[in-house]
């Protein structure tokens, strides 16, 4: 059975100070809760071993929102898959939009940035989906499609257990404009049925795909009713305990 997720993602969000503050709130807010997902932060890579310290013994789980495309060695700048899982965080975020057209991410290099997660232990949280543009001319199932197969679908199927899908319409980041719940839940079952096309049923029935996009607390009961939504990957609204709170209540 695949499991419900709601994760946050800080982007480029909260000093270490500032971060830390925002973990334990989440943290005391969820004391003695049983939430009906699973709950993971993402932060920034400096947050990620404070962060880790925090959120002992919660049921919070802990993700990076990137890393390299290399293993090691002399690139100023990076940081390792490696060094990753050396701080505590169980997940990596990869292939956002804003990573993609920002920083030229392409498929090739996401290809690796995946590979490389998962070979140093890390969950991928894949992240795909389409433009305004492409939305407008009803391209929306090639580019989600073209994005599967250029970064995770060369995976074997023991290794594509680790990846959770989070499809992303890119006109609905941080807009305020939501996918409606029946535009994002056509798309989603699409996407499950060319896993399934790929690994198989059982594959797909246990893979999560979440929706990212302008949720919060209000429309996510909405969104998650939805067969196949199976949680959210949140970018303002997870800057808040309460806000966050009230998107993990939505289970
Ligand atoms: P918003 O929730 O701010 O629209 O961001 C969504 C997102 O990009 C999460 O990765």
């Amino acid at each position: 059975m695949r499991k419900n997720i709601v994760a946050g993602n800080w982007k480029m969000n909260k000093t270490l100070q500032e971060g830390v503050a925002l973990a334990t709130e989440l943290k005391e807010v969820l004391k003695g809760q049983k939430p009906n997902c699973e709950v993971i932060i993402g932060t920034p890579f400096i947050h990620l071993a404070s962060v880790a310290e925090v959120i002992k013994g919660s049921v919070i789980k802990l993700s990076a929102e990137n890393c390299a495309d290399k293993e090691s060695g002399a690139y100023t700048g990076e940081v390792s898959a490696a060094m990753v899982k050396s701080t505590g965080a169980e997940y990596c975020i990869l292939g956002h939009s804003e990573r993609r057209g920002y920083y030229g991410e392409t498929p090739e290099i996401l290809k690796e940035k995946v590979d490389l997660a998962l070979a140093n232990g890390l969950k991928v949280i894949f992240c795909i989906g389409e433009s305004l543009e492409e939305r407008e001319a009803n391209k929306q199932n090639a580019v989600v499609k073209a994005e599967l197969e250029g970064s995770v679908f060369h995976l074997a199927p023991a290794e594509f257990a680790n990846i959770i899908i989070a499809y992303e319409p890119i006109w609905a980041i941080g807009t305020g404009k939501t996918a409606t719940s029946d535009q994002a839940e056509e798309i989603h079952a699409y996407i499950r049925s060319l896993i399934a096309d790929k690994y198989g049923k059982q594959v797909a029935e246990d893979t999560s795909i979440l929706y990212g996009g302008s949720c919060k607390a209000s429309n996510a009961p909405e969104l998650f009713a939805k067969p196949d939504i199976d949680g959210g990957l949140i970018g303002g609204a997870s800057l808040k305990a309460p806000d966050f709170k009230g998107i993990i209540d939505a289970f």
